[in-house]
């Protein structure tokens, strides 16, 4: 238990209200239409920068792409989450520790299954969550792209959602279709804007703008604009030595961006009483998709 948590136990104790609940957290899904945008990346650039903040972040790697986060991180996974919807390992057991502190849930594997678990798998992971959700202040979700059921289910059940595109116009028409789908299940969902691997700021800004204009027009719905990441061959070097670029080119364009990008995530998206818990309880629901 930190400081904070034991302050607020202190309050609890006394009666009095307490100013945030306890094991509150933030959960964001990072996804994208379509493939190869760039999410894994993202996902370890901004899970990396937050821990350089005194963040404590765990990441969940749902993604079931060749280049899954734990391999650009050089880490190998005994076990998966499939494991522990077994009854095989509990879900402390599974976790890999990554670079500055950050922790992964290997779950590429098991996330077909979370859609449809029995009572006691159910109950194992519910127990695992909390558990961990006890030292953390952030989920971060890396997510298949496309828009498959479990996929989907994912980003409903998150807090908050990044979508990532790159100016393309292939990614800019996929997005835009991601946008509309997660519009019409839940229209109050807040949906951040990424726009990835731009040669220059102009053409990210006309790619946030192109899609602006489209989701204005045919959704009525404005996107929050989390922020750029440049093209930057840093990021290529760093996924073939297996290392965060965060970790490894400290003062790279990609590393400046994804530091500037933390620090909007941390004063722009509010802490969610009971995080990490009600995102399951979201998760396990039965609720149509
Ligand atoms: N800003 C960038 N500058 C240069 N290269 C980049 C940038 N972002 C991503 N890349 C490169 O693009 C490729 C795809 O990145 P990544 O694996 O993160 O995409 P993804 O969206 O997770 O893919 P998938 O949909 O398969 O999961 C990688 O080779 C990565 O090095
Ligand atoms: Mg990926």
């Amino acid at each position: 238990m930190n400081n904070d948590q034991a302050a607020r136990l202190r309050t609890l104790a006394q009666g009095q209200r307490p100013e945030a609940p306890l094991f509150a957290a933030r959960v964001l899904a990072i996804t994208s239409g379509k493939g190869g945008v760039g999410k894994t990346n993202v996902v370890a650039g901004l899970a990396l920068s937050l821990a350089q903040l005194g963040e404590r972040v765990v990441v969940m790697d749902a993604d079931f792409g060749l280049a899954n986060l734990d391999i650009l991180l050089g880490l190998s996974p005994q076990f998966t989450l499939e494991h522990v919807l077994r009854g095989e390992k509990v879900l402390e057991e599974i976790l890999l520790d990554g670079p500055m502190g950050i922790r992964i849930i290997p779950a590429s594997s098991g996330i077909q299954e979370l859609t449809r678990l029995d009572t006691m798998s159910e109950l194992r992971l519910i127990q695992g969550l909390q558990r961990v959700a006890e030292t953390a202040d952030w989920l971060l979700i890396d997510t298949a792209a496309g828009i498959h059921d479990s996929v989907l289910k994912l980003l409903m059940a998150a807090q908050e959602v990044i979508l990532v595109t790159t100016p393309e116009p292939t990614s800019l028409v996929d997005a835009y279709a991601m946008v509309k789908i997660l519009h019409l299940r839940e229209a109050s969902k807040p949906l951040w804007l990424l726009v990835n691997n731009g040669q220059n700021p102009d053409e990210a800004q006309e790619t946030v703008d192109q899609l602006q204009a489209a989701t204005e027009r045919f959704l009525g719905k404005r996107l929050n604009v989390l922020g750029l990441i440049p093209n930057d061959p840093h990021i290529l070097q760093a996924v073939r030595q297996q290392r965060g670029v965060v970790d490894l080119y400290p003062r790279c364009p990609a590393t400046l961006a994804f530091q500037a990008l933390a620090r909007q995530l941390l004063s722009r998206v509010s802490l969610q009483p009971d995080g990490f818990a009600s995102f399951w309880r979201q998760l396990a629901s039965e609720d149509p998709i």
